[in-house]
């Protein structure tokens, strides 16, 4: 930590009253017109150190309406001129996936595996926030999770843990820059911290069932990812693990947060959830909610005026220290410090371009998207093809945008129809499929050379709060589907979903399947890019899509069984289910190109190691020839997964542990080399100890997690 920031920042805390500590500790939302003198007032009492700008507990439900700057401008004046501490307030807003320029939804991102341009598109949103008054966003969402049922797995990168530290890395960065001082750079809040994502039946604010070891190993890396690329705000999650809510447990945020992972930054509740705990059983009233929280390190109330309500009395009954109130108050000063806030506590817009971040927000969807099946080659196709566009989300704007989209503006985004029209020169007939006029749809597309499906589901069945327990498209989709089959067509359906959802029959009826995701402002020209190869399909899944809803949770790192009936491996599958098969429809890492990628053999440079020649920091390293066969320019995401035969410990059938993005020009071919140390051949007890054993690691170098192209190494 700076050592002169801490010095202003204890300078400050020594003038402070009790009654000015705590305001620092509590973050109301925007107030209301009605609201917004008698808000002033506690602003300039010293009564507010931050403001989520938006209104309602499940906010990217809702419509926000436009940041009034000048408002925000006018608040914060009162804060420095006219409070008798001049602390400026930090305002916090849900810029989850982009601002104005809306990107795709971070499942989406994830599929991209290409952590540079995930940097890119998380810059451009900072510029674009910071812009209109906001400091802080409440972004990366980090929270594994391996149920499509629940709506907000939209907002996380999805079922594996190696990926969303990737994930994390490259949002803090993006968000943060490499000067958080600068106007253009947000503050990052790692969040829902921890386990949120495990809520059971994936029913949202349930509680979770998580062991120690699956804490350590699954859900907590991306969150030390966060920690180690400087997050300076993470959020405790609703939920609880182990029968304590977060909110209120010491353990998961002092111990494991603070002491294990190392983080120096504040803690901010979630929306209300200081209060909530009343409801979850642990806490008899508003005081107590307010001395178990506080007591166990959570920093900032969002919302609920606990704090703000509780703990002046607390501290002076002796149930909540002033240490304990001034160590979170310094935290929260510490951040406003070092984001320039003192310096430079007003908005003052300088523009951006705002084609530029269209340009990256393409880039993004053109490499989210994932090319599931492309049977015969149908794809890509040709651009004088005469095509029939059918299904509803052939005009959708709004749903592209995704959930948490609380800035972009659907009027503004391309839907496929339009998009069609500008990138084909073929003539394009449309019809939404839906309604009695079935024989008028049916004839244009008899006219076509191919039809394409637009479909999908809607941006408001995702989300928070927006568990389903159906993960299929809308029925009348499924019908369209069926009907266009009688036009003996050749079919390329593209899906617009927000969530991994069941493929079996939807695989099964097309001929070729676009996974499009909800991508944001360039969903449609994206889609377009990829129909007519313009771009090869490079996305991979990062989540894997069931055959059927029924088989949930199907996730690829799983343990092995005592008896071989591992469905997702295909070991006897029939024992899994004696009525239908659990292997996946589509694997972790899946994704199709329009060219041939081969792969050699891996290579290691060596084939042992001792123990302590890897903790001394030594390497191996793993190599693979890469040769693009075909006949288009490519990326290719080579993905790197680890099996360790025997240990103390279960250890998954196969985890990521590497992934490089390979642009590679058609006939030709690289090396693509991974470096292995001590770091990646470990794993946590379930103490939080990583531990590093002797033995056999088998090293998978392919295209998805089922590759059996494999090279062993010891460590002895
Ligand atoms: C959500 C958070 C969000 C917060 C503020 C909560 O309901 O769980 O993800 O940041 O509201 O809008």
């Amino acid at each position: 930590m700076n050592n002169e920031i801490l010095q202003k920042v204890e300078k400050l805390l020594s003038e402070m009253t009790l009654h000015e500590k705590i305001g620092q500790l509590n973050q109301p939302e925007t107030p209301s017109a009605d609201n917004a003198e008698a808000f002033k007032e506690a602003v300039r009492n010293g009564e507010v150190g931050s403001i989520l700008m938006s209104v309602g507990a499940t906010a990217g439900n809702d419509a926000q309406g436009a940041i009034d700057i000048s408002f925000y401008n006018e608040i914060q004046r009162i804060a420095v001129e006219e409070s008798k501490n001049h602390i400026p307030l930090i305002f916090g807003r849900d810029v989850i996936h982009g601002h104005h320029t809306v990107f795709p939804v971070p499942l989406a991102m994830a599929a991209s595996f290409n952590s540079d341009l995930i940097e890119q598109s998380y810059r451009d949103i900072a510029q674009e926030a910071a812009q209109e008054s906001i400091h802080w966003t409440f972004t990366p969402m980090l929270d594994l999770a391996r149920d499509p049922r629940w709506g907000r797995i939209i907002e996380g990168p999805g079922e594996d843990p190696y990926v969303g530290a990737r994930f994390a890395s490259a949002v803090v960065s993006g968000l943060q820059g490499d000067d958080l001082s600068k106007s253009d750079t947000l503050v990052a809040c790692a969040k829902h911290y921890v386990g949120y994502g495990a809520s059971e039946g994936g029913r949202d604010y349930h509680r979770t069932e998580i062991s120690d070891y699956s804490l350590h190993n699954y859900y907590l890396p991306a969150f030390r990812s966060a920690v180690k690329a400087g997050a300076r705000t993470v959020m405790s999650s609703f939920n609880d693990v182990n029968g304590q809510p977060i909110t209120s447990s010491s353990y998961y945020l002092t111990d494991i947060l603070r002491d294990k992972l190392g983080f120096e930054g504040f803690v901010v509740s979630d929306y209300d959830a200081v209060i909530q705990l009343k409801r979850q059983g642990v806490a008899a009233d508003d005081a107590d909610c307010a001395a178990m929280a506080l007591n166990a390190g959570l920093d900032m109330d969002m919302h609920d005026y606990c704090y703000a309500a509780n703990l002046e009395k607390l501290v002076e009954s002796g149930k909540v220290s002033m240490e304990a109130v001034d160590n979170a108050v310094k935290r929260i000063l510490y951040v406003k410090f070092e984001k320039g806030l003192f310096d430079h506590p007003y908005c003052t817009p300088a523009g951006y371009d705002k084609n530029e971040h269209l340009k990256h927000a393409r880039e993004l969807a053109d490499e989210s998207i994932v090319l599931l099946k492309n049977s015969d080659h149908l794809l890509p196709l040709d651009k004088s093809a005469k095509i029939c566009l059918i299904g509803p989300f052939a005009t959708e704007r709004r749903s592209l945008l995704g959930s948490w989209c609380i800035d972009g503006t659907a009027e503004e985004t391309p839907c496929l129809l339009d998009a069609l029209k500008e990138s084909s020169t073929g003539k394009i007939e449309y019809s939404s499929g839906l309604g009695l006029n079935w024989d008028s749809t049916l004839k244009k597309a008899y006219n076509s050379d191919v039809v394409v499906l637009a479909l999908g589901e809607s941006w408001s069945s995702t989300g928070e709060a927006r568990a389903v327990s159906n993960i299929s498209i809308p029925p009348e989709q499924l019908a369209i589907i069926k009907k266009v089959k009688a036009a003996g067509k050749k079919t390329v359906g593209v899906l617009f979903c927000g969530r991994p959802i069941e493929m079996q029959e939807i695989s099964n009826e097309l001929d070729a399947v676009i996974y499009a995701w909800h991508n944001g402002s360039a969903s449609a020209p994206a889609v377009c890019d990829i129909l007519f190869g313009d771009v090869s399909p490079s996305g991979k899944l990062p989540a894997t899509l069931p055959r059927l809803a029924t088989h949930i949770p199907l996730y690829y790192n799983i343990t092995s069984s005592g008896r071989p009936v591992n469905c997702y491996y295909n070991e006897n599958p029939y024992d899994c289910y004696i009525d239908s098969i659990p292997t996946p429809c589509y694997p972790f890492g899946y994704g199709l190109s329009y060219t041939t990628f081969n792969y050699s053999r891996p290579e290691c440079d060596k084939t042992e190691i001792s123990l302590g020649d890897l903790e001394a920091g030594k390497k191996i390293t793993v190599s693979v020839n890469l040769e693009n066969a075909g006949d288009y320019d490519a990326k290719e995401t080579v993905q790197l997964y680890m099996n360790t035969p025997v240990a103390k410990m279960m250890r998954p059938i196969r985890e990521l542990k590497s992934f490089k993005k390979i642009f590679l020009k058609q006939k030709t071919n690289e090396t693509v080399s991974f470096e292995l140390g001590y770091e990646d051949f470990g794993y946590y007890d379930p103490c939080g100890n990583y531990v590093v054993e002797k033995g056999v690691r088998n090293v998978f170098v392919g295209e998805n997690c089922l590759t059996v192209n494999k090279v062993s190494v010891i460590i002895k």
